[in-house]
């Protein structure tokens, strides 16, 4: 496995292939990132991975700077995936001089949700990744889907952009308890790790209701209502607990065969989690 720090070192070795696969990431890997390696592989004829923590999505109060940098033990891990060239840009690397163009995604499927609660997140996310893809030049990426909302706009971007990549998701792998694997696991406090699994708990509950009650979408705000104040009396503040079309994250006008996503974002703590739910 090659790890490269350079956009030269980067195109001088993968002038060698002309299918290179790849999966962007921030580092601090965990399985779920390794699955989605592995699931890469066979994509191409090169599985590139890369290690960037991107300023531009991360708000001034996020945690940009404590976002745990950990590249020796990625490297370790990504080798033993299989993986074959990491890619792990300083930030003057990536961005050379101060980042005036930008991918600005459009309102009606960046600005709900995360992008509610996360303004401009949308706009970092797209501007890295496209750059990314330039660098690269992958025919095949896989992002996974605990990221739901972000792999719905990076699909759109490379459609609308008609990049020549083709984008796969890959499934959220969970702890024993049910917790989604995440990087920002790695913050919460043992006892805080033990309450973690109660977001997705939340979620569950609310696609049980769905599934066994016959609910109608006008019941869907009092459902969504009652887990917040659910999840809340038990410590979480929550950002949103939610019932959405698959299709176009809109709220479902009929819960009668359309493909739905429950989604949820809330902090325990310092810490703010993320998950979903297909049903
Ligand atoms: O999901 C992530 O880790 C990041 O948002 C990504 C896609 C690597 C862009 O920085």
């Amino acid at each position: 496995m090659r790890v490269v720090h350079t956009l030269a070192e980067l195109r001088s070795h993968l002038n060698a292939y002309s299918r290179p696969a790849l999966v962007p990431t921030m580092g601090n890997l965990h399985e779920g990132h390794l699955a989605l390696v592995r699931q890469a592989k066979p994509l191409g004829d090169v599985t590139v991975a890369s290690i960037f923590v991107n300023r531009l999505q991360f708000a001034p109060h996020e945690d940009f700077d404590r976002y745990p940098r950990t590249l020796e033990a990625d490297c370790t891990q990504l080798q033993a995936a299989g993986c074959d060239v990491v890619f792990a840009p300083s930030e003057a690397e990536l961005y050379p001089e101060p980042q005036g163009y930008k991918v600005s995604p459009p309102a009606d499927l960046a600005d709900l949700l995360e992008g509610h609660f996360r303004p401009g997140f949308f706009t970092g996310v797209c501007t890295v990744v496209l750059k990314l893809f330039h660098m690269v030049q992958p025919s095949a990426a896989v992002f996974g889907k605990k990221d739901y909302q972000q792999l719905m706009v990076i699909k759109r971007m490379v459609r609308q952009l008609a990049l020549p990549i083709e984008i796969h998701g890959g499934e959220t792998l969970r702890a024993a308890d049910g917790l989604a694997l995440s990087s920002r696991n790695g913050y919460l406090s043992p006892s805080e790790r033990t309450q973690a699994v109660q977001l997705n708990q939340a979620l569950q509950n609310m696609a049980h209701s769905i599934n066994t009650l016959q609910l109608t979408p006008g019941d869907l705000p009092a459902l969504e209502a009652n887990a917040t104040q659910q999840l809340t009396q038990l410590g979480w503040q929550v950002d949103y607990l939610t019932v959405r079309r698959q299709q176009d994250l809109a709220p479902p006008l009929t819960l009668v065969s359309t493909p739905l996503v429950l989604l949820g974002a809330a902090r325990l703590g310092k810490t703010r989690l993320i998950d979903n739910i297909e049903t």
